[in-house]
């Protein structure tokens, strides 16, 4: 079965947009999910690789899958120039081929958002990570006022065919938490920090174990 999800408009586009994000407060973000990781880690939807160079010294090993062609090249060259070691290869969330109880941390960054299926993608998730392991995650999640859950609802019926299946309501926090993990630490903010509406503005970035 082939795992390549080919979208060539957004894998030329996201590099850029995420660039802009990243002098806005994205890269501290990046920083903040990753900082205190260790040992071998799985990050799902690694894009164009954003999150390499931010893996800290205690990391001896990421397995990083991307299942859009453009990207996961874009994402090889990344982890050539990554501070730890950093294999790029094809593969979809909610089917890994990989062992059971083979990571001690897994990473998800902006990407349960957009995944067809992110409970199964979870299960998987916790099905490779060790007990006590790691998962670390930045994602754009569902907001809690009425006002932004509406406008979140409403941006989610055209905002997914633009943007390769993105979603700006999904309650990944909750998921998380229902899918076998403790959350240990979590932090809810407005991305980017402003008024305006935004459906895409609540995230959050947190540390949860797999029970
Ligand atoms: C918004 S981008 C985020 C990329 C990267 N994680 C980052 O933080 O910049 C979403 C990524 O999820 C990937 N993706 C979409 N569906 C996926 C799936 N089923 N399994 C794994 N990755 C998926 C996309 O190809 C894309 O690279």
């Amino acid at each position: 079965m082939s795992v390549d999800r080919r979208h060539p408009v957004f894998a030329r586009v996201y590099p850029r947009l995420d660039a802009a994000s990243a002098r806005i407060g994205g890269d501290a973000h990046r920083a903040e999910l990753l900082d205190g990781a260790s040992g071998r880690v799985l990050e799902l939807g690694a894009g164009h690789g954003a999150n390499f160079r931010f893996y800290p010294p205690a990391v001896t090993e990421v397995v990083a899958l991307e299942p859009e062609p453009r990207l996961r090249s874009l994402a090889a060259g990344a982890a050539s120039a990554a501070p730890v070691p950093v294999s790029v290869r094809p593969g979809i969330a909610e089917d890994l081929d990989l062992d059971d109880a083979s990571f001690d941390a897994a990473v998800v960054s902006l990407v349960l958002c957009s995944v067809r299926d992110p409970v199964r993608a979870l299960t998987e998730l916790r099905r490779v990570l060790r007990p006590g392991g790691e998962l670390r995650y930045y994602e754009h999640v569902r907001g809690r006022s009425p006002g932004t859950v509406r406008l979140q609802r409403l941006a989610d019926v055209l905002w997914p065919s633009l943007a390769a299946g993105c979603h700006v309501g999904r309650p990944t926090d909750r998921w998380i938490a229902g899918s076998g993990f403790s959350v240990v630490r979590q932090r809810r903010f407005r991305f980017p920090d402003s008024r305006a509406p935004n459906p895409a503005a609540p995230h959050v970035i947190g540390v949860a174990v797999r029970d």
